[in-house]
């Protein structure tokens, strides 16, 4: 299938928001699922996966990347310029909100944040809800203010931002996402926990959570790499 690039913008440096309208797909999908975009690159064709980053609406969707400097496809993908077409397949991707209606912790690092901009863009989760997202610095924060703003406006809905490297002005939580997501979790069992990131996080905070008794079939995870 085919998509054109109508805009993108700057998120932090580095990463980029891309939207783009579908040419021949209905934009049917399920929050949280992923889009498998193909360059054909002079040396061949080179796919990779991008979660979606914005609730299923129409043939509009949006992407959140990073741009790997030494990386194959997204230095491709960040020369693309509005007008440009692109070839993709899918919906494709179980990492969706389960129907259980539990209260939910959401844990992000980086653009893992993608799928949740669309859990949440979507309002599909039933229960409260608490995302802790961990950057290094504070314009890593992608989407900062719309979680801002969820916080404010959606009852159940927390916000906790995490930074590894902060700078003096930050005053709210630092250091990496797993003992903020243990706090918050206690001595609770009956929540759902969704993990999106790099693959060491996403590792490490699964061996956590299974040492400290959850559930695996409450731990949904999307790893990256
Ligand atoms: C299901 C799924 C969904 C994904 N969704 C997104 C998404 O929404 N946004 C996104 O930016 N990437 C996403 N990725 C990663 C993406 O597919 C590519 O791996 C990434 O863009 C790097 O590709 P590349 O060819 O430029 O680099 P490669 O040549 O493949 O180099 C890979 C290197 O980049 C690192 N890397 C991979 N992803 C990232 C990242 N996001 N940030 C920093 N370093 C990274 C890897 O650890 C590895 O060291 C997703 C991957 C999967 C499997
Ligand atoms: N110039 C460019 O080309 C470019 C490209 C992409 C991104 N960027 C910028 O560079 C920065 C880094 O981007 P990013 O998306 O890679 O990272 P990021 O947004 O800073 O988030 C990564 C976070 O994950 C943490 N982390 C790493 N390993 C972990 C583990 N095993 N368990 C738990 N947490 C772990 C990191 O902590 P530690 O600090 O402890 O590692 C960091 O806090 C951002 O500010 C981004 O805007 C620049």
């Amino acid at each position: 299938m085919k998509a054109r690039l109508l805009g993108h913008r700057e998120l932090a440096p580095g990463t980029r928001h891309f939207d783009f309208e579908a040419l021949d797909w209905d934009g049917v999908f399920l929050p949280g699922q992923f889009l498998s975009l193909t360059a054909n690159l002079p040396a061949g064709p080179i796919t990779r996966a991008y979660s979606i980053a914005t609730p299923p609406s129409g043939r509009t969707f949006g992407l959140c990347a990073n741009l790997v400097p030494e990386g194959q496809f997204s230095p491709w993908l960040f020369t693309r310029e509005i007008g440009d077409e692109i070839e993709f397949k899918g919906p494709i991707g179980t990492f969706t909100p389960r129907p259980t209606g539990s209260d939910s912790i959401l844990v992000a690092t980086g653009t893992g944040i993608a799928p949740f901009r669309s859990f949440l863009g979507a309002d599909a989760l039933t229960g409260n809800c608490t995302l802790i997202f961990g950057t290094r610095h504070a314009d890593g924060l992608l989407y900062h203010s719309e979680w801002l703003e969820l916080a404010t406006n959606r009852p159940g809905f927390l916000y906790e931002p995490t930074l590894t490297r902060p700078g003096p002005d930050w005053h709210f939580a630092t250091g990496r996402v797993q003992p903020h997501v243990m706090q918050a979790l206690g001595d609770r069992r009956d929540i759902d926990v969704y993990i999106c990131g790099l693959r060491e996080m996403v590792d490490d905070l699964r061996a956590q959570l299974k040492a400290a008794g959850v559930d695996r079939k409450r731990v949904i995870y999307e790893k990256y790499d």
